[in-house]
């Protein structure tokens, strides 16, 4: 450790006490590496501040200094954001122990907590008020709200709440030079000039460090059914979406797409998982409606739509959950997928999305080409159909050889990308940047909105202290 390095640890211990302050190998080792293994990073420390006030003292400490802050949640990423670079020249600045609930306004349908709670804590508390928060991850157990909201994450419910950054009221956030930005407003409205607090959403820590967040609620869910459809094709897939939004009054809260090789995959790798459905088919679809009524009726709905879809031929077969525990099992086979491919071996991911009518021509040039031109790969496509956003993923095939695989990610990434543009579409449409597209956000944005992130990242973060290399290059 250099001496300039020495000094910051000590003046870190004064700011955050000795056990604020993680620099062992092994305590810092969790913090180092993202949940892919796709980057192994190194750092100076590891910060745990457990305040607001401390946040900032590190942030001012760090700028006046020059040291990259790289803010650390759930570590539940796909793209590196919240990994150090190799260096070890780079502070990760935990915000785990920034955990409270600071309120929740049952009349205001509100609710403020420090970024560090975990999202499962935060739907628990709305339920317990007999609301609820609608952000809705596999990784939900242990993903932090300010990594869900500084990612903009997405989930299986977007297309009836929206993104993290829907969510969002008001923001606590600490800039790079320790100045704190109290924009933690509970308002429906405040249409008061540049709406400055988005920025923050999506910027991936490049910016600031989001402390606390306002959050919307919605009324609690007391009645939802759940069903795992087979359909004719994907065509059939969206127009069973607009059928579905139509009988229930819009309140299809998911729709996702699910090929047969995730059945295959899931009721391999993953315990407790079982194929729904008696015979096999190409494309399924998990869809739920949900209503705040506690009527009763929605398995019902969703019976008489499948029914009708069934008669058309749209649906070739569906199971309706009938308790709590199918569902749940629905649920089991969709979110284990990530899971299962990982299992399966090395696979590529591809986060697209393109408008939603647009999708299944997408998926049968995008698939042609997969066919033909990724020999070593086998396409396991699934996701959020009902957001046109797709995980166009590759696994490596049976028997193909893993480092080659591996080693073709750019150029299938960059004929998927290419395609995904003809499309009018997104190269990342949830999981964002980090430090995995850096050089595909210089290749697809628009050029002007490049120069406005860049003259964005330099007004609010001057000496380029804020996570550095992720978003935009450093
Ligand atoms: C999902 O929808 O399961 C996730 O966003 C993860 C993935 O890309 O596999
Ligand atoms: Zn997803």
């Amino acid at each position: 450790m250099t001496p300039a390095g020495e000094e910051l640890r000590a003046r870190l211990r004064e700011i955050l006490g000795a056990e604020g302050v993680l620099t062992t190998a092994a305590d810092c080792a969790p913090y180092l590496t993202d949940h892919r293994q796709l980057y192994h990073g190194a750092a100076l420390a590891v910060a745990r501040p457990r305040t607001v006030a401390q946040v900032s003292q590190v942030l001012a400490c760090c700028n006046a200094a020059r040291v990259g802050v790289v803010p650390h949640g759930g570590n539940t990423g796909y793209c590196g954001g919240a990994t150090p670079d190799e260096s070890g020249r780079q502070l990760v600045l935990s915000l785990q122990r920034l955990n409270r609930i600071r309120s929740l306004d049952a009349a205001n349908y509100s609710l403020v907590a420090d970024a560090g709670c975990i999202l499962g804590q935060l739907q628990q508390a709305a339920e317990d008020a007999e609301r609820y928060l609608p952000l809705t991850l596999g990784s939900q157990g242990s993903c932090q709200i300010g990594g869900n909201l500084s990612t903009n994450a997405g989930g299986t419910s977007v297309l009836r709440y929206g993104m993290a950054r829907d969510l969002v009221l008001g923001l606590e956030v600490v800039l790079p030079d320790g100045r704190v930005l109290d924009a933690l407003s509970a308002l429906r409205k405040d249409n008061t000039g540049y709406d400055i607090k988005s920025l923050f959403l999506g910027a991936e820590g490049t910016l600031g460090v989001i402390t606390a967040a306002t959050l919307k609620l919605f009324p609690k869910v007391r009645d939802v059914a759940t069903a795992f459809a087979a359909v004719a094709d994907v065509p059939a897939a969206l127009a069973l979406l607009a059928r579905l939004r139509e009988a229930s009054s819009d309140r299809v809260s998911s729709f996702e797409l699910i090929p047969r090789i995730a059945v295959e995959l899931t009721t391999r790798h993953i315990a407790h998982v079982t194929d729904p459905l008696d015979r096999a088919h190409d494309w399924y679809v998990l869809c739920e409606v949900a209503s705040s009524h506690a009527a009763d009726v929605m398995e019902e709905l969703l019976g008489n739509a499948l029914g009708a879809a069934l008669a058309d031929g749209l649906v070739l077969d569906a199971a309706v959950a009938r308790n709590e525990r199918e569902r749940a099992a629905l649920w089991r086979l969709r979110e284990s997928i990530p899971e299962a491919q990982r299992k399966d071996g090395a696979s590529l991911k591809h986060d697209i999305a393109v408008p939603v009518a647009a999708l299944p021509d997408f998926l049968v040039r995008a698939s042609s080409w997969v066919s033909a031109n990724a020999l070593q790969g086998r396409l396991v496509a699934y996701g959020h159909l009902g957001d046109g956003n797709l995980h166009f993923n590759l696994n490596a095939a049976p028997g193909a050889d893993a480092r080659r695989f591996l080693a073709d990610a750019p150029r299938v990434g960059r004929a998927i990308h290419d395609l995904v543009r003809e499309f009018g579409g997104s190269f990342s449409a949830e999981h964002g940047i980090g430090r995995l597209k850096v050089e595909e956000l210089e290749r697809y944005a628009d050029a002007v909105e490049l120069d406005l992130m860049r003259a964005v990242k330099s007004a609010f973060d001057p000496h380029g202290i804020m996570n550095p290399g992720k978003v935009l290059r450093a």
